[in-house]
């Protein structure tokens, strides 16, 4: 029997866990998102979550979903389908990075 590595077992089990971000590479190519999500990811354009602070792996799924065609919007179906797994990986882990602070309602 071949031997495979545990590591390669526990990759394949965790689709999108595989690839680690470059939040600095994120926060460049996060430009083409900013217009609706905000350039430090609390959205501007209605409609549209906030991003900033989300867990990296949600932000990570959320985008292959979009891209994969398993989450499905008119908007975020478009964007997402030219985005390659590094590119996710650095998007999610930029916007996972920003601290988010909240506060009780007055
Ligand atoms: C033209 C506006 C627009 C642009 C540009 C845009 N988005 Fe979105 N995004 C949206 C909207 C609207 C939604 C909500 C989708 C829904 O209702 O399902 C969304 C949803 C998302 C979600 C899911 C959030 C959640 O809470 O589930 C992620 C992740 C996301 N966008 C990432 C990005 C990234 C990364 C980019 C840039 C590459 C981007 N978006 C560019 C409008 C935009």
């Amino acid at each position: 029997m071949r031997f495979v590595a545990p590591w390669l077992l526990l990759a394949a089990a965790l689709p999108g866990a595989a690839v680690a971000g470059d939040a600095a590479a994120g926060r460049q190519k996060a430009q083409a998102c900013a217009v609706c999500h905000g350039p430090l990811g609390i959205a501007v354009a209605p409609e549209t979550p906030n991003l900033a602070g989300d867990p990296e792996g949600y932000l990570v799924r959320q985008l292959r979903a979009f891209r994969g065609g398993t989450r499905t919007h008119e908007v975020m179906s478009l964007m997402a389908k030219s985005l390659s797994d590094a590119d996710i990986a650095d998007l999610a882990a930029w916007f996972a990075s920003l601290k988010v602070e909240v506060k009780n309602p007055p």
